[in-house]
């Protein structure tokens, strides 16, 4: 299974029917994706690369720099960076809810740790529900922004510190999470690209 790019393809079929929450498709469709990728990416090299571990971790430096930026920016930088954020962090909650979470679960002791992360995703996926009916510019925006990162790395610090490397000395098997992983990522990525560029046409307007 090789990587792909992220990026949607100009006569990609928009996969209407990919859920988050379907968990039965294979890996076939992904192998015909790869053909026209690398084609309009504009989006900077996210592709993801290397071992599971490591690119979550690359995910979670990702979200974290722009909850820097976002601070830094004006409303219309802000605006796009908490897109950015928001879409990173579904598709990031996504993955580890529906693969790396239960790969986790079997194999370490310590169960409470995955329990506690699965609230605390509960938690992200409230507060950006609430984000998603608010303009950046309204005055609670930020407030409820920075709470949502603030939760963030407090999750973040903790599956670094205690999940990850708990499951990784309990021998996880790694390269086929890193497979299933890679593959449904690129789903999820297309899915919310897709998503994002019909509904926006390319550029986000606030919602007046
Ligand atoms: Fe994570």
């Amino acid at each position: 299974m090789k990587n792909q790019t992220t990026q949607t393809g100009p006569e990609t079929d928009m996969e209407e029917d990919v859920d988050i929450d379907n968990e039965d498709e294979g890996e076939e469709d992904e192998e015909e994706m790869d053909e026209d990728d690398g084609e309009g990416s504009d989006d900077d090299g996210e592709k993801a690369s290397g071992e599971v571990f490591e690119q979550l971790k690359a995910d979670h430096r990702k979200v974290q720099e722009l909850f820097k930026k976002f601070e830094e920016g004006d409303k219309r930088a802000r605006t796009s960076i908490a897109e950015e954020v928001l879409k990173a962090l579904e598709i990031h909650s996504a993955l580890e809810e529906e693969l790396v979470y239960p790969a986790i679960a079997e194999v370490i002791d310590e169960q409470d740790l995955v329990d506690e992360a699965r609230e605390e995703h509960h938690v992200v996926k409230l507060l950006i529900k609430e984000l998603r009916k608010m303009d950046v510019g309204d005055k609670g925006y930020a407030t409820k922004f920075k709470v949502l990162g603030e939760l963030v790395g407090h999750h973040i610090e903790e599956e670094e510190n205690e999940m990850f490397p708990q499951a990784e000395e309990a021998d996880i098997d790694a390269e086929a999470l890193t497979e299933e992983v890679s593959a449904r990522r690129d789903k999820l990525t297309h899915k919310y690209e897709g998503a994002g560029k019909k509904s926006s046409g390319g550029k986000r307007k606030s919602a007046a």
